[in-house]
């Protein structure tokens, strides 16, 4: 069973370190990419460990598959030197390269670095290649996750302009840059009303964006936004998430939106309850999403298992 906001076991017994993750299925396992935050947490940060990755049948059991994009400890001036950010990573395949590409937001500790890092591998569990970072579309990246689309096209999608925007461009067909198709999907005034941790995920042709408020390591209200085309115009639509504690998205932010293979209405809302304290002891909050009157709704439950979607 999934047991939202508990300790997370592997196959080892170790408690699980995928952070700000995302999850790749790939010939019949899913792969649960993750930031490692292994480390003392010392004035809310934690220095880059690295990118871990799990491997699972069955969406419950998953084996450590190790750091497969570590840390550089003796390159002071690399994206992956310790003392900086590494955050949300994110992986997918493309299908002409044959190469498993993983994004992620790379950063200095003040946020002012404000970049992606890309890094390859020809095995989805590592060990991968970083290439360097970019400015998706030439802009500031924050929070980001990725997008793969049916017809193999992708889509960076990033908090940019100092959060004040969240923004999609679509990426070259190796998915090793970002192409000059670019659009500010979610732009606010204000900037206290920007948006951060990304998920994206389409269900029955339409493209569904569920994103969090910025109040850092700190929980606020989910909204959930749409659109006809990733690069067309997206529309706010209010919280998905529903019941006790929705309004801070049961105390948890946004990572990504697993749609649980061969079941057409069903899909995994995955969050991190960030324990400001204590980084590494940040809890996972995975539950089920599905579509309710056409609208994605998301419920709590101290324990669920895959049945929820039978009922
Ligand atoms: C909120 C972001 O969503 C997290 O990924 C992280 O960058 C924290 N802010 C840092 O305060």
């Amino acid at each position: 069973m999934f047991f939202p906001g508990e300790i997370w076991r592997d196959t080892a017994g170790q408690p699980i370190q995928a952070h700000g993750g995302g999850v790749l299925y790939a010939e019949g396992t899913y792969y649960w990419f993750g930031e490692n935050k292994d480390k003392d947490t010392i004035y809310g940060r934690v220095d880059v460990v690295g990118v871990s990755c799990y491997s699972s049948q069955d969406l419950y059991h998953w084996q450590n598959e190790g750091v497969v994009l570590p840390a550089v400890l003796d390159d002071p001036k690399h994206d992956l030197y310790p003392r900086n950010v590494a955050e949300r990573p994110k992986v997918i395949y493309n299908a002409h390269t044959k190469t498993y590409v993983m994004w992620l937001h790379v950063d200095s500790p003040d946020y002012l670095y404000a970049r992606t890092g890309i890094a390859v591998s020809e095995r989805p569990n590592g060990p991968y290649r970083y290439v360097g970072s970019i400015r998706p579309a030439g802009a500031d990246s924050r929070d980001m996750t990725l997008f793969q689309d049916d017809d193999g096209s992708a889509y960076v999608i990033s908090s940019s302009e100092m959060n004040r925007n969240l923004t999609i461009a679509r990426l070259t067909p190796d998915y090793l840059q970002t192409t000059d198709q670019f659009i500010k999907a979610l732009g606010k005034p204000d900037a206290h009303q920007g948006r951060e941790a990304p998920a994206v995920f389409k269900h029955q042709g339409r493209y569904y964006l569920i994103s969090s408020g910025c109040t850092g390591w700190d929980p606020n209200i989910a909204e959930w936004a749409v659109a006809d085309t990733m690069l067309g115009e997206w529309k706010t639509m209010g919280d998905p998430c529903t019941g006790k504690d929705a309004e801070i998205t049961y105390h948890a932010q946004s990572t990504f939106v697993l749609p649980v293979t061969g079941r057409p209405n069903a899909y995994i809302f995955m969050a991190d309850r960030w324990n400001r304290h204590d980084l590494r002891d940040s809890r996972y909050v995975w539950l089920p999403l599905t579509f309710v009157d056409g609208a994605p709704q998301i419920t709590w439950h101290d324990s669920w298992d895959l049945s929820v979607f039978s009922r």
